[in-house]
């Protein structure tokens, strides 16, 4: 169902100074989510600024075209479907050129979340799903009935960094061999057995739920992808000071994007033990954010969800 979104955007402020939306401007939003971010970019960037924002889940750009009809009406504002995965030929195929800048403000939104039906939350009784685009073909429910013990022992470890991954597989492959596990309460109540669990620290089954919703959308994969196409998408035709803003929510994330801008920050990738270079990378980007920022204080108590957001920011350098 079509609602008004309850997402908002974190980091906002900082999004927009990184960026510097600017009249004539084109950026990409390749997480439009609630269109919290989208909204300002256009703002900003009025009266002819354009926004493509993407979104793998339909639900989201439904509820964007809605809310931000004006300027879709006008041309400013062009949705797709698709996988930010894809976003060079998304682009290239729109003829959305030249870019000046990119968001990516990663994970799931506050409508994802908040929709029992979605399965996302663990205190709320739901489908066991997970998938942030709905057309695809497995959700969390198949990968935790169907995966060995061995591999779900692996993926919470490898996705979640549970320590309790081996135990939490070997009780999932018992209990589902009695009654497969639809729900998320099913788990999450799995999860916190035996656990003495207080009220404010973290729930027991935050970290599987994290695990299952990393490998049902095979976000990290996506995010490897992405990186580079950022780049390429930036600096055609070459421009100076085009620039790609991504918000983080967990360490496996902020990992990635953070070896991304200091591999293209840096001349030089060889192994150190290398006395010349041998490689001839030249540094394609230059990192505006030497330590990532954090919401302030004031945010986090006004958007608790913010509370964990890292953000990231580089500009395309011009080769002379
Ligand atoms: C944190 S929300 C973005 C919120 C948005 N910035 C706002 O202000 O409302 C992340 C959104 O990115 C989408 N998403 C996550 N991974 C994606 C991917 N690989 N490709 C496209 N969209 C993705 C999710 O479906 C979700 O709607």
């Amino acid at each position: 169902m079509i609602h008004d979104t309850h997402h908002i955007p974190v980091l906002l402020d900082e999004v927009l100074s990184l960026l510097q939306p600017r009249a004539g401007g084109c950026y990409i939003d390749g997480t439009l989510g609630g269109g919290g971010h989208t909204a300002a970019l256009l703002d900003h960037s009025a009266p002819d600024g354009k926004v493509l924002g993407i979104d793998t889940d339909i639900q989201a750009l439904d509820r964007v075209r809605v809310r931000l009809s004006s300027f879709v009406e006008s041309g400013r504002l062009l949705l797709v479907h698709g996988n930010f995965a894809e976003l060079a030929s998304i682009a290239s195929e729109l003829g959305f050129a030249p870019v000046h800048g990119i968001l990516l403000d990663l994970g799931f939104s506050s409508d994802q979340v908040e929709d029992a039906h979605r399965g996302f939350s663990f205190s709320v009784d739901g489908p066991l799903d997970m998938r942030l685009d709905q057309s695809l073909a497995l959700c969390a429910a198949d990968l935790i009935n169907t995966a060995s013990e061995q591999e779900l022992a692996d993926l919470f470890r490898r996705y979640g960094e549970e320590r309790r991954a081996r135990q939490l597989a070997h009780r999932i492959v018992r209990e589902r061999a009695k009654k497969p596990i639809q729900r998320t309460t099913q788990l999450a109540a799995l999860a916190a057995a035996g656990v003495a669990y207080k009220p404010g620290s973290i729930h027991p089954a935050t970290r599987i739920f994290q695990a299952l919703r990393i490998a049902v959308n095979k976000e990290l994969e996506h995010l490897e992808s992405v990186l580079p196409q950022t780049l390429e998408v930036l600096s055609h035709p070459a421009e100076e000071g085009n620039r790609i803003v991504v918000i983080s929510f967990h360490s496996l994330e902020d990992r990635i994007v953070k070896e991304f801008m200091r591999r293209e920050g840096r001349d030089c990738v060889c192994p150190p033990h290398l006395p010349v270079c041998m490689c001839g990378h030249k540094a394609r980007l230059r990192i505006l954010t030497p330590r990532p920022l954090k919401p302030s204080i004031q945010e986090i108590e006004s958007n608790p969800r913010a509370r964990s957001a890292k953000l990231r920011a580089a500009e395309v350098l011009v080769s002379s």
